[in-house]
């Protein structure tokens, strides 16, 4: 079988969040002589200069979008056994960062999708299966039932459209919309890319998939509500039948606190009690905080917006500080978050470290130093950092909610079981006390708070489970 993957970021060549990890890891989790899979990525210029030096030329042609002729090259690399293709236009992925302007990103991504798919008889690949990924790719579905009417390779083909997160979903007015993609009135109506009278690529993908998942099962649930539905909840209820829950994973190989190369010590489960600690101090000694083995350390990694329940963290701030923990940030996103954590750092000097910024090695450090980790997400289709610190011995407390409820078990104190806290509200205060209830048992039971990291460490969130539910859903199709 052979499978194409469309999305907008994958590890290693270009990451804003989690997207990036599942599209550059997945892939590998298919067995080679079941199965083909190709990823297809547009070429921006922001990525990093040591992966565009690899890539080679494959083909090009020129393609109409709109009233304007565009140029698409189409490169190809090979790693790790996968094979990437990139869509090069320098008009469209000239950007500092992937993504910028809604307007202008629906330009480019309409384009972008339909390279992809017009760039397929080219480079000698008919994939049985088209893997779309959010919103940027929402229009491969539609651009394809369009194009299989004119020509006889693009029929048969079969589509599924995966929400990693479905509060974005690509929208502006249709009259632009149409200009912009070129597609006859006939897909602008509200069974089709319509809602709410503008455009909505998200939509348009989810009404022409074959199948539709999300990344964990309880998300796939939720957005079938007004709360977590995003408006799009009515969509969702109407193919509930063809809308599954499929949980992500992580690379195991990657994310590995006994061979990690970023971290300073490693460790694993039959030694992290010494040695574990040992990356605490270190990345104490890092950051310029107050250095003390004891110090209950809390980690954040995250992009900095109200999905991610900052708001709550912000509420309690102070309070939390008054407390015998430390508190490690890293993150980017809106400014009022980012200058909140900056004016933690500075009040609470030695006990708050605020790093606002992008980086693969201080994550690794984190997951691997802190001993617990705060995700009190507002919503969360899955997430990815909770699994990274449970595979790095690094308790997570969570809200309940999406891929946090599905992938964390809250502690049972009378039966010892569980692999982190969590809470149910979205409630300042209720956050508060799962995370002084974590300090309890770290502080007052450490035997217990070892068996909770021992739970975590020995769950298995690689992407063995999850890929295999994937090639079901491909052989259903
Ligand atoms: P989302 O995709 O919603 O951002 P996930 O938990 O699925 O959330 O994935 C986030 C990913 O991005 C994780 O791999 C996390 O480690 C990484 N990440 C987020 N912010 C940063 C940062 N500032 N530096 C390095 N990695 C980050
Ligand atoms: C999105 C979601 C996150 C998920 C990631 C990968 O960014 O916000 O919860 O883990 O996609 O699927």
């Amino acid at each position: 079988k052979r499978i194409l993957f469309v999305a907008s970021e994958s590890v290693p060549f270009i990451k804003t969040g989690g997207l990036a990890d599942v599209v550059g890891s997945l892939p590998k989790y298919f067995d080679k002589e079941e199965y083909d899979v190709r990823v297809m990525l547009p070429k921006y210029m922001c990525m990093k200069e040591e992966w565009k030096e690899k890539l080679s030329y494959k083909t090009h042609f020129y393609m109409d979008l709109n009233w304007r002729e565009q140029y698409v090259g189409i490169l190809e690399l090979v790693h790790e056994g996968i094979t990437f293709y990139f869509v090069d236009n320098e008009y469209y992925f000239n950007g500092g960062t992937p993504y910028g302007d809604v307007k202008w990103d629906i330009e480019k991504f309409a384009f972008f999708s339909k390279a992809a798919l017009s760039a397929l008889p080219l480079i000698d690949f008919r994939p049985d299966i088209i893997h779309c990924h959010d919103w940027q790719t929402g229009l491969v579905p539609v651009y394809l039932d369009n194009f299989r009417y004119g020509n006889e390779f693009f029929r048969g083909i079969k589509t599924v459209m995966t929400i990693h997160n479905l509060k974005f979903q690509g929208v502006w007015d249709t009259k632009t919309v149409k200009d912009i993609t070129g597609l006859p009135q006939y897909y602008f109506a509200p069974d089709k890319l319509e809602a709410y009278r503008d455009a909505n690529l998200l939509k348009g993908g989810i009404v022409y998939a074959d199948r539709v998942t999300t990344v964990s099962n309880s998300y796939a649930e939720e957005i079938k509500t007004p709360f977590y539905g995003e408006r799009l909840d009515g969509l969702m209820n109407a193919r509930s039948n063809c809308l599954s829950g499929i949980v992500n994973g992580i690379d195991y190989k990657e994310w590995d606190p006994a061979t990690d190369s970023l971290i300073s010590y490693n460790y694993d489960i039959s030694n992290f009690r010494k040695e574990k600690v040992k990356n605490k101090l270190a990345l104490q000694e890092a950051l310029g905080l107050t250095q003390d083995k004891k110090a209950m350390m809390i980690g954040i990694v995250s992009r900095l917006t109200d999905q991610k329940g900052f708001d709550l963290i912000a509420y309690v701030m102070d309070e939390m500080c008054q407390d015998a923990v430390q508190i490690v940030v890293l993150g980017t996103g809106e400014e009022r978050y980012e200058n909140m954590f900056r004016h933690f750092a500075w009040k609470y000097q030695g006990k708050v470290s605020a790093n606002i910024y992008y980086s693969e090695p201080m994550s690794h450090k984190i997951y691997a130093s802190c001993d617990a980790f705060l995700m009190p997400s507002l919503f969360e289709p899955c997430g990815l950092s909770q699994l990274m610190s449970l595979r790095y011995g690094t308790v997570p407390i969570v809200r309940e909610t999406g891929g946090l409820k599905d992938t964390v078990e809250p502690y049972n104190e009378f039966e010892k079981k569980g692999t982190g806290f969590s809470f149910a509200n979205y409630n300042a205060h209720e956050m508060l006390a799962a995370v002084r209830y974590a300090e309890r048992i770290y502080y007052d039971k450490r035997r217990d708070w070892n068996k909770i990291v021992e739970h975590g460490m020995s769950q298995d969130f690689s992407w063995k489970n999850s890929a295999e539910q994937y090639k079901n859903l491909y052989e259903e199709l």
